[in-house]
This record gives C-alpha cells, structure tokens and sequence, in this order.
C-alpha cells in the first residue's frame, strides 16, 4: 500500500512538473502537491536484539503517521538513531555514523534527525551540545512516544518510565514474514555492576500475558514460523503469571518455534529447564551469559551465582534436553581480574564447551559502579585475554559442529545465504546456521537436512526432503 502510494506521488509529481515546463500548471498546484507527498524515514539501529524490535515499532508507528520507509539515508527526511551503550565501541560508531549526516543536513534543509535508544538516555541534553544538528532526543522507554514527539514542540522524550511503554499495544513493522520479536518485559533490575541497562532502560516492568498472547496469535494467523521473546533478563518475568507458566501459554499457541533470550543464570530455575523439556515448540537453545568463571569476579560484577551454581544449571539441563545447544556471553579483563581469574575463564569455556560464545573487552560506562572500581587493565591486556578466550572457542565450537557431521535436522529455510547467493540457508532447532544448495525450496519452508560438512559458523547439508537421497 505505501508503496503504490509512493509510485503514485511521484507520479504525479513528475506529470506536475512536465505540465509546468511547458506552462500548464501554477507555482500553488505543486505546493498542493508537495503537501500531500509523503515523507520518508531511514532508521540506523546499533546493538541487541531489543533495539532492532524497538526499530521495527517506532517503523510502524511512523508509518501510521504517514511515512514511508527510505532505502537510503540520502532519500529520508527524517533520519533515526537508534543507539545502543552498551561499550565504548557502538557508541563510538553511532557518533562518527551521526558526524557525517551534518552535510546531509545541509544538501537537504528539511532533514530531521533523532536520536534513540540508550545513547539518547545516557547523555541526555549533553547530546545537542555535542552535536547540534540533533533535533529530536527520545529515550528507549518512550518509543510510543515518536509520534508525537515530531509532530510537537518537544525536543526530547526522556524521563524514566517504562511502565507506559509495557501497557501499550504497539504494532512492529517486521521485515522478515518467517520470524518475528516480541517483547515481554522492559527493564532491569539487576545492576550487574559493569552494565549501563538499569539506567538506560529503567526498572522491570512486565506487559500483561493476555498482551503477550494475543500478539503471538496474531503473528501466528499471519504465517509466522517462530518468535524469539524478548527482555534483558527473562526468567524474572511476572504479571498474573511466571515465565514459566507464560512459556506454557505460548506454547499452545499455534506457532512452531519459540527462543527466548536473554535468561540470567541465577534465575533459570530447575522448574524452567523441566518445563522447557515438556514443551514441543519451544527450541533446544539456552542463552545463558556466565561472564566469568572465577567467582571473585563474578561476585565483583554483582552477579548473584557462583561458577559452580552455573555449571550445575548446564548440568541439569544437559541431562534433561541432551541435544541442546548453549551459548553464552563473556567480559574478559573485568577491573581486578588476574591471570588466575583469567585462567578460571578459560577453564570454564574449556569445562563446559559452549556451542558459541559471545565475547567482549571490559568497556568502562560512566555511571557504573566497574566504572569506580581499582585495578582496571590496559587495553592491550583486555585484548590479549579476548583473543585467547576467542582462539579457544573457535576450537570448540568447530568440534561442536564437527559432532554434527552425519546427523539428521530440521531446517527452517531463512532466504539465500549471506555469503553465497546461490545457496539457501535456515536454522535448526538448535540454532545453527546450515547451508543447502538452493533447488527453488521456499524461505519459510522446513527441510530435513543430513549435516555432510561442519564449518566454523556453519554447516553444509544436503536436502532429504525433496527424495531421491535416503537417509
Ligand atoms: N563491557 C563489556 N561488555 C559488557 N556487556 C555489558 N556491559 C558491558 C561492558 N560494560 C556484555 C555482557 C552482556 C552483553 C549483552 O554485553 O556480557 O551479557
Ligand atoms: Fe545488564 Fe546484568 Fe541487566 Fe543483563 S542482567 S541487562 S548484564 S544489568
């Protein structure tokens, strides 16, 4: 619809033109015609998968406000940052990304630019000092907000309250039709000492489960495959139900595939793993991060579990689902951490092999209580340490693959693959990355895949499903 809206439009604007060039039409029609056109948004998201969501509702409220989307910046007339704080990094790169939209800026004297998410949170009104070509802050507990925040005198939406946000219905304009997000909490109250999340996105507040449901039923109706919920620790979900009890909800809806991220270890209860054994759509993939194996550190970053605590979670959850798949993430050169601390992580990876890990250098965010800590390491040192817990796990997770080789699996196909267009690619159940060769099967489609080859990132298989190959 936006689109033939578009094509129209320009249409008209091109006919206008023409007409005009040849002394048909009067300076006040174009104005007509330029009022009625309408304006287009690019929106730059950095960071987790909750930001990529919060794009995709801000999306669909711009478009209910009469948007369309752009292809590139170069074309919007308005331009959203949706930034993340994480670490220094991704905030380094929204900043250089927003230095070069200032030229922009001057070809085009109508561009509006906006800064969201936890970038906007953090620096507050410092931002425009910063970088003045800003128009509009809004903070990640007001996306609901974007609306009326350019349609207003306002020039930022920053206060601290989530508790709106979880009561409302926000509609997700969502670019793939096979998997979809959706949030079920805001927040956090963890306050693991490195993180900027409490205070960038506030207090935990959970959306009603009927909310919960009926949005998954819609996206059921509408042909999605699988749902990954969302929220910065969702094992402490609560409403008129718990997570677990919520899961169970969800997993009567007909939808085929249900992920969860993220879960927080000292959360993840033994109720949940025997839950999630009981239930058939919910996915053998567990997203635990472990941070550290050393239990000083860990007690350092306030994290509320012991290594040996994790490492019987994984125990029990190995016993009880034997094919999952369990990746976590990693802070290598925490402030304080000695080689023994380091030693204790790299024990751990090796102790548990994880299926993948994401790891990341110690970055210092203003506000924290890390921050504020002794004994914070040079970089090279925390580059160091990261590329040893990084070279160990290559190692691993290609033995992790490698047991795969010969193994039958579901494959729900995604679309051609990333780095060969002439294969398709889809995910198992366990979240691995398979390759087939592309025989026209449709994205969307389930496959029975025999895994021939283990890579690094991801295996190569070949379709069973199409006959003629037994397996
Ligand atoms: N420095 C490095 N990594 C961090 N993370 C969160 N805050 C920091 C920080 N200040 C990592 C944690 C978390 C993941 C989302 O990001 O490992 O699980
Ligand atoms: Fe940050 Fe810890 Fe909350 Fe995760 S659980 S968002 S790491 S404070």
């Amino acid at each position: 619809m936006a689109i033939l809206q578009e094509i129209s439009i320009f249409q008209c604007l091109r006919i206008a033109f023409i007409d005009r060039a040849i002394g048909k039409i009067e300076e006040s029609s174009l104005v007509v015609l330029n009022f009625h056109m309408q304006k287009s948004v690019f929106i730059y998201t950095y960071g987790c998968q909750m930001n990529v969501h919060d794009s995709e509702r801000m999306m669909a409220l711009l478009t209910d406000s009469g948007y369309t989307r752009a292809e590139v910046p170069e074309n919007a007339d308005l331009l959203i940052f949706n930034t993340c704080a994480i670490r220094e990094k991704a905030e380094q790169k929204f900043y250089s990304q927003l230095g070069r939209t200032k030229l922009l800026k001057k070809r085009h004297k109508g561009l509006k630019i906006a800064v969201a998410g936890c970038v906007a949170q953090e620096t507050k009104e410092k931002l425009l000092q910063r970088a003045p070509h800003v128009d509009y802050l809004l903070g990640p507990q007001n996306i609901h907000l974007i609306s009326s925040l350019l349609s207003g005198d306002l020039h930022s939406a920053l206060f601290d309250d989530n508790h709106e946000l979880a009561s409302r219905e926000l509609a997700a304009s969502r670019e793939s039709r096979i998997k979809a997000w959706v949030s079920i909490m805001y927040g956090c109250n963890n306050f693991c000492t490195y993180c900027i999340v409490p205070y960038t996105r506030g207090r935990e507040v959970s959306r009603p489960s009927s909310s919960i449901i009926s949005e998954i039923e819609d996206l059921a109706r509408k042909g999605y495959r699988e749902i990954t919920i969302l929220g910065q620790n969702v094992n402490s979900y609560r409403s008129d139900i718990d997570f677990p009890e919520l899961l169970r909800r969800i997993n009567a809806v007909n939808i085929d595939r249900i992920r969860f991220v993220t879960s927080h270890p000292r959360d993840f209860s033994e109720r949940l793993i025997e839950i999630m054994a009981e239930l058939p759509h919910v996915c053998e993939h567990v997203h635990l991060p472990v941070q550290s194996g050393s239990d000083r550190i860990l007690n350092l970053m306030n994290r509320g579990y012991t290594y040996s605590e994790y490492r019987n979670k994984i125990d029990f959850l190995r016993k009880k689902i034997p094919e999952v798949a369990i990746t976590a993430d990693v802070i290598a050169g925490f402030p304080g951490e000695t080689i023994r601390d380091h030693a204790a992580t790299l024990g751990a990876i090796k102790e548990i092999e994880f299926d993948g890990l994401f790891a990341f250098k110690f970055s210092a965010r203003k506000g924290t209580r890390a921050c504020e800590m002794d004994g914070h390491l040079d970089e090279d040192c925390k580059a160091q340490r990261l590329s040893e817990i990084l070279k160990l796990q290559e190692e691993i997770t290609y033995s992790r693959n490698k047991a795969l080789e010969g193994t039958t699996q579901e494959v729900l196909l995604e679309g051609a693959s990333e780095t060969d267009a002439q294969m398709l690619s889809g995910r198992t159940r366990t979240n691995k990355i398979v390759t087939i060769e592309n025989n026209g099967e449709k994205a969307g489609s389930y496959v029975r895949v025999r895994v021939e080859k283990a890579r690094q990132h991801s295996l190569f298989g070949i379709n069973l499903s199409r006959g003629g190959v037994s397996s």
